[in-house]
């Protein structure tokens, strides 16, 4: 069994990344420039993104972090998207999701210059993914396709299966995984909670990915031998040893399933890192396409 170093390969790209930036620099350009929009203060919301806030200023990145209160209105936070879609010191953007209730999460992803969108939740960005065309494809799936990569995982002709249906992460890896290119040209399946005979299904896969949110869902008897195994989940359960009174763990019940597969990424330090990475990745791309760089 390999395990797939989040932890390892995140920061092989992040120095990638500064050497690019500090080379632009160097020609005198500014520095790239990446904007988080939080409504409210959801504890995970806000801890993912200081983490990208932290990840920016490690590669050279500035960064700023707009929150505004969770009553803030629909016709608001519009308005602050499109001061920043004309603010040219703006290379991209995020508004970080889920969204309070009265907001129409359609409607403000809409919103956002699709050269902008470095989450690449646009529907004229995500249509790009569907065609494949190129695009800024969302974090989470970029950074699975990049831990791919770096680990040279096979796709071609391979079944994946992929446990949930998220506009972020099941609907667009399961696009770009059916694509003609590497990673890619895999066969997938997309399950969820209204797949029948859903263990047969998941014993099926070459390449597992789960990302529907639940602690230690996938067991051991729903793994094939030697499969590889990729967990998105980030899930926190009640720890009383730990100070904060939880750990993370993630949908995979990592003790029992590891010894099974090929290669199975961790939780933490698995794709959780990969996303973050990915969004620098993201804004670089956005900034270099900005400058024609
Ligand atoms: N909420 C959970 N994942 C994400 C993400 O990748 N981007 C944003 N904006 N919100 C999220």
């Amino acid at each position: 069994m390999i395990l797939l170093d989040g932890k390892k390969i995140s920061a092989e790209i992040k120095n990638e990344i500064k050497k690019d930036v500090d080379s632009y620099i160097k020609k005198g350009y500014r520095q790239p420039h990446l904007v988080a929009i939080l409504v409210g203060n959801d504890p995970a919301s806000t801890f993912y993104v200081k983490s990208k806030m932290k990840s920016c200023a490690q590669v050279g990145f500035k960064s700023t972090n707009l929150n505004f209160e969770s009553n803030i209105s629909e016709e608001r936070l519009l308005e602050e998207i499109k001061k920043l879609n004309n603010d040219e010191k703006v290379d991209g953007f995020i508004v970080q999701l889920p969204l309070p209730e009265h907001i129409n999460v359609n409607k403000v992803l809409a919103a956002i210059d699709p050269e902008k969108d470095i989450d690449g939740f646009h529907p004229f960005n995500l249509g790009r993914l569907i065609l494949g065309m190129d695009t800024f494809v969302p974090a989470t799936p970029l950074g699975i396709l990049e831990m791919m990569k770096r680990y040279n995982i096979d796709t071609k002709g391979k079944d994946v299966v992929i446990l949930g249906r998220s506009n972020i992460v099941g609907k667009p890896l399961a696009i770009s995984l059916v694509q003609k290119q590497y990673p890619g040209n895999a066969t997938v399946t997309i399950v969820h909670s209204k797949t029948e005979n859903l263990n047969v299904k998941l014993r099926n896969a070459d390449i597992l990915v789960a990302a529907i949110g639940m602690p230690g869902f996938v067991k051991e008897n729903m793994v094939k031998e030697d499969a590889v195994v990729i967990d998105v989940g980030i899930n926190r359960v009640e720890d009383k040893t730990k100070k904060s009174g939880y750990r993370i763990v993630g949908d995979v019940d990592f003790e029992n399933v590891a010894s099974k597969c090929s290669f199975i990424s961790p939780v933490p330090g698995g794709v959780g890192l990969m996303t973050v990475v990915s969004l620098l990745l993201n804004t670089l791309k956005a900034y270099k396409n900005r400058y024609g760089i």
